[in-house]
């Protein structure tokens, strides 16, 4: 196979910056190349050297633009694409009203491949490589899913919704159904290609403790999968929860009762927890996921990252598309960053970086494989353009440092910011 060179500015994280001054932390390298064969990176570098190493290699020039791991967003809903940016309610009411009525769409196969080219589409516009997805309750839309994902040769993780309760006629499993269907899927996908099937009861209010017995199942059936739910996002759903479950010490109580806590599960927003939550956190090493932009649109709350981040926990970042408002991760950054303010924190943008890179990389245990720009890892690229916009080359003729532009980008960048997007080493947005 042909050898590629990409030429540019690289940035790769190596562990999680401590503080701005963390240069351990990375590697930046101002004329630099990374080597690509097969799709994996070969050589990464300075330009004269790599390119010394193979003189016969197809050199694609994107400097002055930076070159980064592509983005990860462990937690997103496909059956969402067209929920997004629905007005006025909080998440019960923003469930029933919107979210529900558009996943009954799903049970359609055309729908379900036609919303999944767009749904893919989408997340390369916005740089985004690699993404934890629920989808619906129906396995058409899963197999449109992963249909997508081989053919496009993404990285994907994702999973058939199960809920057999609290949710309209056409949108309900059942205990039965809904282990049926989800090792059928799992026996069709985990694997395939670059898939990884996600074990997803959706949350505790749609799972009745009979479909949970049939989860904690499936998850000691196929220990390898990931487990993906929600937890205490909202105040109401907290208390409906707690009607639903009267036995549970507390909400998270009910998934770690059921067998379902361990560092291959992902729980989007953990946000309103109790002490005895958070040690059970670090006890099974499970991973709250942060949602920011979501967190804000629904009025859910803010997520306390330094409290969890002081017990030792780790932490994911996600866009939740379509409570969160947008696809992209710098955007999910800039309005990370400003929850953080709110409570005295201060996310340091190559804090932020490294999280949506590297960070959720290891939240789901890819880190051998995706979010940086290791030899031997995958060759998921995005070239970044700082100056994008009007406003961001203006505040750019001002900015005299790595970290500077990195926090331009973060405050100010979006999909126009990402100038091309390697999947695999294929080039997949221009
Ligand atoms: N809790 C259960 N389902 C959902 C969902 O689709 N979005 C969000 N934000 N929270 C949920
Ligand atoms: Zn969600």
């Amino acid at each position: 196979m042909k050898l590629k060179l990409l030429r540019g500015r690289i940035l790769t994280f190596h562990h999680e910056p401590r503080n701005g001054d963390d240069d351990a932390a990375y590697t930046y390298i101002e004329d630099g190349a990374l080597l690509i064969r097969d799709g994996i990176i070969q050589q990464v570098g300075t330009f004269e050297t790599v390119s010394t190493m193979a003189p016969t290699a197809l050199v694609t020039d994107h400097r002055p633009h930076l070159m980064l791991a592509g983005f990860i967003d462990a937690h997103i809903h496909f059956p969402q694409v067209q929920v997004i940016g629905s007005w006025g309610s909080q998440l019960l009411n923003w469930l029933n009203d919107y979210t529900f009525p558009q996943e009954a769409l799903y049970a359609d196969p055309d729908h379900s491949k036609n919303m999944a080219s767009k749904f893919f589409d989408q997340l390369i516009a916005h740089g985004t490589t690699t993404a934890a997805a629920f989808c619906s309750v129906h396995k058409t839309s899963v197999d449109a899913f992963f249909k997508e994902a081989y053919t496009r040769g993404m990285r994907m993780l994702g999973g058939k919704v199960l809920m057999d309760r609290n949710a309209p006629e056409g949108l309900r499993d059942t205990p039965q159904s809904g282990y049926d269907d989800t090792k059928a899927l799992i026996d069709t996908w985990h694997g395939t290609g670059r898939s990884g099937y996600v074990i997803t009861p959706r949350f505790a209010i749609t799972s009745s403790p009979a479909q949970m017995e049939m989860v904690q199942a499936l998850a000691s059936e196929y220990d390898e999968c990931h487990i993906q739910t929600h937890l205490s996002e909202n105040h109401d759903e907290i208390a409906y929860t707690a009607e639903l479950y009267p036995k549970a010490r507390d909400y998270l109580d009910i998934y770690h009762s059921y067998g379902l806590l361990s560092a291959k599960t992902l729980l989007g927003h953990s946000i309103h927890l109790k002490p005895r939550e958070i040690d059970v956190l670090v006890a099974t090493g499970a991973h709250p996921v942060f949602c920011p932009t979501s967190n804000l649109f629904l009025g859910s709350g803010l997520f306390d990252d330094a409290g969890l981040r002081a017990k030792g926990i780790t932490n994911g970042i996600a866009t939740d598309v379509g409570a969160g408002t947008s696809y992209s991760m710098l955007q999910t950054l800039n309005e990370g960053y400003k929850v953080l303010q709110l409570q005295g924190q201060s996310l340091h943008p190559l804090q932020a970086f490294h999280w949506a890179t590297r960070g959720n990389a290891c939240i789901l245990g890819l880190e051998d494989k995706i979010g940086t720009l290791d030899v031997g890892t995958e060759a998921d690229v995005i070239v970044l353009n700082s100056k994008s916009t009007g406003a961001m080359a203006l505040r750019m003729d001002c900015a005299t440092s790595l970290s500077e532009e990195l926090f331009i980008l973060q405050m100010m960048g979006d999909d126009r910011a990402i100038t091309e997007v390697y999947v695999a080493g294929e080039p997949r947005k221009s």
